[in-house]
């Protein structure tokens, strides 16, 4: 069975989260899009991060991608969740930094500071990196207070 991987945006990351959507499909995950379908300018990016970081927090899944036009107010929301790590990529570099020393479980795009392209190479590189551990984990394990 594909790994279940949730996706949202607001209106700034709408068209970015569709190449998403789709380049996950044709990578073979199965993308579970919480919206919105259509685009509308004045949503509100907590309504779409909140879905994906409980589905993360929950472990309903494993990891989640959100998109807004800076990737600071979905990561504000996303992190607010036990467990989740959110974390704000605009290069290959920072996504896999992300992977590699924080295990970060949701990835943030600012749509309005990446190209399409960008944010495939991004999100390649968040797919394919895989947590260090070691001192790291101990670091990780302290995030969490609860
Ligand atoms: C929407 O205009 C914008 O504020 C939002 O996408 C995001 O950047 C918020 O953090």
């Amino acid at each position: 069975m594909s790994e279940q991987i949730y996706v949202g945006a607001d209106h700034a990351g709408f068209q970015l989260k569709r190449k998403l959507v789709d380049e996950l499909q044709r990578l073979g995950y199965e993308p579970v899009d919480v919206g919105p379908k259509a685009l509308d300018p004045a949503d509100d990016f907590p309504d779409y991060a909140k879905p994906v970081a409980e589905a993360v927090s929950l472990g309903v899944a494993r990891r989640g991608v959100l998109t807004c036009g800076t990737g600071l107010g979905m990561a504000y929301v996303a992190n607010r969740f036990a467990r989740v790590r959110a974390a704000v990529a605009w290069s290959p570099e920072i996504a896999e930094l992300a992977r590699k020393h924080n295990d970060a479980n949701v990835l943030v795009l600012p749509s309005r500071f990446v190209s399409e392209e960008e944010g495939m190479e991004i999100l390649h590189r968040w797919l394919e990196t895989g947590f260090e551990g070691g001192r790291h984990a101990r670091r990780v394990a302290k995030i969490d207070h609860d």
